[in-house]
């Protein structure tokens, strides 16, 4: 009896506090924003080209870093300024690092345990980040660096014979270490492994196009026959799943047979896992693929718009070598490789700021705001690595240099670009242990070796006659790239 009344006063509190709880999340508003219509939302009114600079504008337009809107069922909140996106994304990231649920890729294309896609709250993420983290970690990165080196040096004169062919020589780059590093596969002009992999990217590109699926907002449809009319994106869907299963399948057959004949080279993935798991390894390509490639390219075109960055440039000079790694700085601040890194999903309804977070919103960080945000970065559209460098002319106001751009470029909370704390290898290696920098990234490795070896070689310049394009232009997407122009690329003669 007295068991009962317990269980029964614990249940009616229980329920007391669920309501007085909804009651008061109700009492506060969504942060402010663009309304859109009743059942799409702002589905239909969504800037197609750079979104980052439209909800940069809207947040100035409703007065608030914080703002909001809705997509049919869904609401995207946009955090504007480096304050709102540290107190979420990082101080909270023990409920904001999951990832919008998207039922056409993670379940049509069953593609839910890839890496970028699986939720925070699946064990195997923490599983796969300690698995990345140690297989990109310090000490894996320094038996990596003969091989960035050499695939550096090889850019550089790949650049100096067809600078006409930039990105291909970017992608080569960029393919070469990472096919490597995670499959020990040495990869060759018009490789098959390589259009395995991007064909992967591509698909996976098109399954998780935010707001292109009607299924990731009513997800009831899903259980529809594919058979019935209007059905084209399921069945579209189910030939991408088998796809992708026969694409993750073709590097890890290739690998299975290396180790069981023991003709494999050590890699990430013959030391470190199950060689059936062919998430890590697409993870790695796409990851590294598409970023790494764009600061290089964006580093190239900038360096030929600024060819006084190139004469400060001593790369003989030790002391001028920070300046090298200001320009990484500048490079990922001008030019984000991520404008909104990927979008994160709060697990539990929250209040920020007298505003309601509702539970499931996507959240998304607006690196761009942040990185072009005056009053962080003086003349932001100026390009200026002597912002990063202390007491310089453009830092003359400031006794310290403005805020390193890294602690934006690379993501936030249980999300961020995994293998982020690797030290300052390039760096390092250059100056005989002269100077100390922790904080790099293995992407940051490979970005440094190729800088050094491009500018130690290479003097780039546009094309005689040409004029300087006053603003310099981007292109939309998860990754932003600067939109090429012709460039000059002579060799410098070595002592
Ligand atoms: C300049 C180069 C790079 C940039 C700017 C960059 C940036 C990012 C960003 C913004 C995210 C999303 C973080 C978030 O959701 O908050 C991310 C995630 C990720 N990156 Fe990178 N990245 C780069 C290179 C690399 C490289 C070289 C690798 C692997 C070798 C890599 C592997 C990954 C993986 C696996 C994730 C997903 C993490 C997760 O969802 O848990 N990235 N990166």
């Amino acid at each position: 009896m007295h068991s009962l009344l317990v269980t029964l006063t614990l249940g009616l509190t229980l329920l007391l506090l669920r309501i007085l709880t909804r009651t008061a999340s109700t009492r506060y508003n969504l942060p402010p924003g663009p309304q859109g219509g009743f059942i799409l939302g702002m589905r239909r009114l969504l800037p197609s080209v750079e979104p980052w600079k439209t909800y940069a504008r809207w947040s100035q337009v409703y007065g608030d870093p914080v703002m909001s809107f809705r997509v049919y069922n869904r609401h995207i909140v946009v955090l504007n300024s480096a304050e709102a996106i540290s107190d979420l994304l990082e101080t909270k990231a023990e409920i904001y690092s999951d990832r919008p649920m998207s039922w056409m890729y993670n379940v049509i294309c069953d593609r839910g345990r890839a890496i970028f896609n699986i939720s925070s709250s699946n064990p195997r993420h923490k599983q796969y980040r300690k698995t990345l983290q140690s297989g990109l970690g310090l000490r894996a990165t320094r038996e990596y660096l003969p091989l960035i080196q050499q695939e550096s040096l090889r850019l550089a004169l790949g650049l100096i014979q067809s600078p006409e062919q930039l990105v291909t020589h970017v992608q080569r780059n960029s393919a070469a270490v990472i096919m490597k590093v995670a499959f020990g596969y040495t990869i060759t002009d018009d490789d098959p492994f390589i259009k395995v992999a991007d064909e992967a990217s591509r698909i996976s590109g098109w399954a998780t196009q935010p707001g292109r699926w009607l299924v990731d907002h009513h997800p009831i449809i899903r259980f529809f026959p594919s058979w019935l009319p209007g059905m084209g994106w399921k069945r579209q869907g189910l030939a991408w799943r088998a796809r992708l299963r026969y694409l993750a399948e073709v590097p890890h057959q290739w690998l299975q047979e290396k180790m069981a004949s023991g003709t494999h080279t050590d890699c990430f993935t013959s030391r470190l896992l199950s060689p059936d798991d062919g998430n890590i390894y697409s993870a790695l390509y796409a990851g590294a693929g598409d970023t790494t490639v764009s600061a290089i390219i964006s580093f190239v075109l900038l360096m030929a718009l600024h060819p006084e960055v190139q004469d400060d440039v001593d790369l003989n000079q030790i002391s001028r070598l920070p300046y090298l790694n200001a320009i990484m700085k500048e490079v990922l601040r001008f030019a984000p490789v991520g404008n909104m890194a990927l979008p994160h999903r709060v697990t539990e309804e929250d209040v920020y700021r007298g505003y309601r977070i509702p539970k499931d919103a996507s959240i998304i960080a607006n690196v761009w705001a942040v990185l072009h945000d005056p009053s962080i970065y003086p003349e932001p559209f100026t390009f200026s690595p002597e912002r990063f460098m202390p007491s310089s002319p453009s830092n003359s106001e400031r006794s310290t240099p403005q805020p390193d751009s890294k602690q934006w470029s690379f993501g936030f909370g249980k999300r961020a670009c995994p293998g982020k704390r690797i030290s300052g290898l390039l760096l390092t290696w250059l100056t005989y242990h002269t100077f100390d920098h922790p904080g790099i990234h293995f992407a940051e490795t490979t970005m440094l070796f190729a800088m050094f070896n491009i500018l130690l070689r290479c003097k780039i310049s546009l094309p005689s006659g040409a004029t300087k394009p006053v603003e310099v232009e981007f292109t939309t997407g998860i990754t932003s790239h600067i939109k090429l122009f012709p460039i000059v690329v002579e060799p410098i003669k070595t002592t």
